[in-house]
C-alpha cells in the first residue's frame, strides 16, 4: 500500500502549520545562490497545496516571512519578495481552478505596497473558495500578534465593551489573527531544527509536533504523508488519561 492509501481519510488533522526551513542551506549544498533555494521552496508550496487539497484537509498555514526575517540582507527580502508577488501572479489560475482560498496573517501593512496589492487582490479573488484555506504567514510574529491582541483587549476594556472578568480563551481567539482559523492540529518543520521561532504559540498549545531533517525544497507529497501517518498514530488526550479516551 502506498503511503497515502495507508493514510485514514476520517482522521485528517483539520490544519496543518509548517515552518518550511532549510532554503538555504539546500542552495548552499549545491553552491547556489540563496535565492535559488527560495525558488525551488515555492515549488515545494505548490507540491504541498496540491496534495492538502487532494486528502481534504481544510487549513494549510505556512510561515513564509517572520518579523526577524527582516534582518536578512535586503538583496535576499527583495528577492523574498519579487518571488512571493511572481507566485501569487502565477497560481492565482491554479487556486481558482481548485476552489482555495488564499488568507493572510501577520503585519500585512509593513510588506511593499507592491506586495500588498498582489495579496489584496488574489485574497479578494479567492475569498470564496471553500475547498482548502491557504494562510500565508507574512511579515508574522506570535509575540507581536499576541502584543497587539492584549492593546486591542485592554481598549475594550478601557471603554467598557468587555469586563475583564469576562476575559477567556475565545476572546482571545477573536482578536488574534487567527481569528478565523481553527486551532492548529499538525504542525511541521522542516531542516532538522527544532524550535517554534515566534510561529503561533497561542495557537499550538495542543497542536502534535512533527521535526523532519529534510530540507524544505525536498519536501514533497511523500514527506506530507509521513507526517500525517506520524501524527494518526498519536494520542491527542488534551489532558485527560487514556482510559477516559476510550469510555
Ligand atoms: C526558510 O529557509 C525559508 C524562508 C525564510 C522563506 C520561505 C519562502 C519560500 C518557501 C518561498 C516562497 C513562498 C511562497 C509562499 C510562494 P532559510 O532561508 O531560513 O534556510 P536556511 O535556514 O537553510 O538558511
Amino acid at each position: 500500500m502506498s503511503l497515502k492509501e495507508q493514510i485514514n481519510t476520517s482522521k485528517l488533522p483539520d490544519h496543518i502549520a509548517i515552518i518550511m526551513d532549510g532554503n538555504g542551506r539546500w542552495a548552499k549544498k549545491r553552491g547556489f545562490f540563496r535565492n535559488i533555494g527560495h525558488e525551488s521552496g515555492a515549488k515545494s508550496v505548490k507540491k504541498i497545496v496540491e496534495a492538502c487539497a487532494e486528502l481534504n484537509v481544510k487549513f494549510l498555514t505556512l510561515y513564509a516571512f517572520s518579523t526577524e526575517n527582516w534582518n536578512r540582507p535586503k538583496l535576499e527580502i527583495d528577492l523574498l519578495m519579487k518571488l512571493l508577488i511572481s507566485s501569487l501572479k502565477k497560481e492565482l489560475k491554479t487556486l481558482q481552478k481548485n476552489n482555495i482560498k488564499l488568507h493572510a496573517i501577520g503585519n500585512i501593512n509593513s510588506l511593499p505596497d507592491t506586495v500588498s496589492k498582489e495579496l489584496s487582490d488574489v485574497i479578494e479573488k479567492t475569498k470564496d473558495n471553500t475547498r482548502l484555506t491557504l494562510t500565508l504567514a507574512l511579515s508574522y510574529g506570535s509575540r507581536e500578534e499576541i502584543i497587539k491582541t492584549i492593546k486591542e483587549i485592554s481598549l475594550k476594556v478601557k471603554n467598557n465593551l468587555i469586563s475583564p472578568e469576562n476575559i477567556d480563551i475565545s476572546i482571545i481567539n477573536n482578536h488574534l489573527y487567527t481569528r478565523n482559523l481553527p486551532e492548529v492540529d499538525l504542525l511541521i518543520r522542516t531542516s532538522g531544527e527544532q524550535r517554534i521561532s515566534n510561529f503561533l504559540l497561542w495557537q499550538i498549545a495542543y497542536a502534535e509536533l512533527y521535526f523532519t531533517d529534510v530540507l524544505w525544497p525536498d519536501f514533497g507529497k511523500e514527506n506530507l504523508y509521513e507526517a500525517i501517518l506520524n501524527y494518526q498514530k498519536r494520542e491527542r488526550r488534551f489532558g485527560k488519561t487514556s482510559e477516559q479516551l476510550n469510555e
